[in-house]
């Protein structure tokens, strides 16, 4: 695992933009997994702001998301089909038949997510996976519980979470109790992993992802054991490593 230290917001969607680009110039048809939220947003712009310069070619990317609400059309303006669309996708030349989101509104949920594990599989598995860490340590929407789930699946939000993302609905009751997310065994599977935290809201889940036990009641944690992980994180979300001395010598900062 390796850290990059980011000055603030803007630095590390710069850093993490710039990764992304050298994947997509490496490899034009690299199939990104993708991540929704706040925490990307930056970087999205930023590569919208490279391909407006000529700088990036999304013709041939293919992607798979994360996460889906339940219940939530890909319309509805806090799903994160919308989201990837209106943050993304509209603004570069990626051809939407080749961006994967699951089916919020799939009648049989349970189906739903077989079949995303098979898209990823058919797509040939993912070369980045972007991630954003919630502040209780969940990626994707795999929230803390007693196992890794390792595909697809259909999980309980958090009280925590749903909480958190009621900044994005007009209320609280608003936010839907279930969504569809990749399993652990997903994300695991990719080949490279790049985890972005900004905000010392996130501090705590990042210190215990990085350095504590590894336990699915913090789901990051799981990324120790993954061979090819790039964390960018600003002062704010590293603060808590930075305290805990002895960790220093692993933070590349630039
Ligand atoms: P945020 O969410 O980017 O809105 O902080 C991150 C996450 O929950 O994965």
């Amino acid at each position: 695992m390796k850290i990059y230290a980011a000055k603030d917001y803007n630095d590390m969607s710069r850093k993490a933009a710039n990764i992304i680009s050298a994947q997509i110039l490496l490899k034009p048809d690299a199939v990104l997994g993708l991540a929704t939220g706040s925490t990307p947003v930056g970087a999205y712009r930023q590569l919208i702001e490279k391909h407006e310069a000529g700088d990036l070619d999304f013709s041939r990317i293919h992607s798979v998301n994360l996460d889906e609400y339940k219940g939530l059309s890909g319309d509805h303006d806090q799903s994160y089909r919308y989201f990837m669309n209106h943050n993304l996708f509209d603004h570069v030349n990626i051809d939407k038949a080749n961006t994967n989101v699951p089916n919020g509104l799939a009648e049989d949920p349970e189906a739903e997510c077989k079949r995303y594990n098979h898209v990823i599989e058919e797509e040939g598995g993912i070369d980045l996976q972007l991630l954003g860490i919630g502040n209780n340590g969940h990626i994707g929407f795999n929230e803390p519980c007693d196992v890794f789930e390792k595909g697809t699946h259909v999980v309980t939000l958090t009280e925590e979470t749903r909480q958190s993302n009621a900044r994005f609905f007009t209320s609280i009751d608003e936010v839907p109790t279930h969504a569809l997310t990749m399993g652990v065994g997903n994300i695991m599977s990719a080949k490279k992993v790049l985890l972005l935290a900004s905000g010392e809201g996130k501090a705590k889940a990042l210190y215990e992802s990085c350095f504590g036990p590894v336990t699915p009641q913090v789901p990051a944690s799981v990324l120790q054991l993954h061979s090819d992980v790039v964390v960018i994180a600003d002062e704010a979300a590293l603060s808590l490593i930075r305290k805990n001395t002895g960790w220093e010598d692993m933070i590349y900062d630039n």
